[in-house]
């Protein structure tokens, strides 16, 4: 266990050890655990966490949010359309003066090739810890909650356990990649077999692809590519199939959706799970295009454990709040 993680900024999960992951897991079972009995647990007693967005959300600022007054502090919603940040205000300033004011910076900014920047330039200008709310390279507490999901449903223990991590289409909007680049990096360190399946057009950033087939070298895991949907689901003890946008390819929205609708056919559904394990469990960090994305029948079936990952997000939050902002 690492128990020193006072004043550690969470940008991306791959910049802290795997000991250091497993304390934030750890601790985010106990105040799980907490919580369901009611237990009081105010290690954040009088402390304010400012949280900046630039994009919308429900479960991230509701969680943040819920999380901040179960652990006795506050967290102040700040909205970049509606502050002076529309007019302005830099990064650096934002990093100061937040960092004087409050004892914690969580920002969501999905710019694309702007958003981590931002992230890490109010990082560097800050004197409390920051913490990436999700950027257009990393969602790092989506996939610590997906993590935590996994393993209370698979066991500690997820060597040898093969994950399709998959893209499929959606029409609403162009999603970052930040989803399943911060899943192939977390997935890898932990030995499972990472399967990453898109259409041509879908790639991730190739460094995170090296960084993400790097991992395994360490952990015994294994990465692999492919680009036909259905055989990603095959064997597959866990499933997560959501849509990303074709950002590598174009970053235009009507290119991107006209090269979307070459793959409206990649939608989960019971037969493509059929072809998982019969334990296999589906995943989607929501929101999810219904219907489109996957069946009904697929995300309100037996196998799908949406809202478990969903609450998740508390609890894995709660953790890193607690142990970076003492
Ligand atoms: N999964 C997730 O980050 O949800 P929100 O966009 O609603 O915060």
């Amino acid at each position: 266990m690492q128990t020193d993680l006072r004043g550690r900024d969470l940008i991306t999960e791959q910049e802290w050890t795997r000991e250091e992951i497993d304390t934030l897991l750890d601790v985010a079972w106990d105040l799980k655990r907490k919580r369901a009995l009611g237990e009081s647990h105010a290690y954040l007693r009088d402390k304010v966490m400012a949280m900046l967005f630039f994009f919308t959300s429900t479960r991230t600022r509701a969680s943040f949010e819920a999380g901040m007054a179960q652990l006795g502090g506050h967290a102040q919603f700040i909205d970049s359309e509606t502050t002076q940040i529309s007019h302005g205000d830099t990064a650096k300033e934002i990093g100061e003066i937040l960092g004087r004011y409050c004892d914690g910076i969580a920002i969501r900014q999905c710019d694309w090739n702007f958003g981590n920047q931002y992230i890490r330039e109010v990082a560097q200008a800050s004197r409390v810890p920051v913490l990436n709310m999700q950027c257009d390279v990393y969602h790092p507490f989506q996939i610590l909650a997906d993590m935590m999901t996994i393993q209370e449903k698979l066991g500690r223990d997820l060597r040898g356990r093969t994950i399709n991590v998959s893209y499929a289409y959606a029409s609403s909007y162009q999603k970052p990649l930040s989803v399943p680049q911060s899943l192939i990096l977390l997935m890898t360190r932990y030995g499972m077999n990472v399967r990453l399946a898109h259409p041509p057009e879908f790639a991730l950033m190739p460094d995170i692809v090296q960084q993400a087939k790097d991992n395994t070298k360490a952990s015994g895991g294994s990465f692999e590519m492919m680009d036909e949907f259905d055989a990603g689901f095959k064997d597959a003890d866990v499933i997560y199939a959501k849509s990303w946008g074709c950002w590598m390819a174009t970053e235009d929205k009507a290119e991107s959706a006209v090269i979307g609708k070459k793959y409206t056919n990649w939608i989960t559904d019971e037969r493509r799970m059929a072809l998982a394990k019969e334990s296999a469990i589906y995943m989607h960090c929501l929101p999810a295009d219904r219907n489109i994305e996957v069946t009904d029948g697929v995300i309100d079936g037996p196998q799908s454990v949406v809202y478990d990952e969903a609450e998740n997000r508390l609890h894995v939050q709660k953790a890193a709040m607690a142990l970076t902002m003492r």
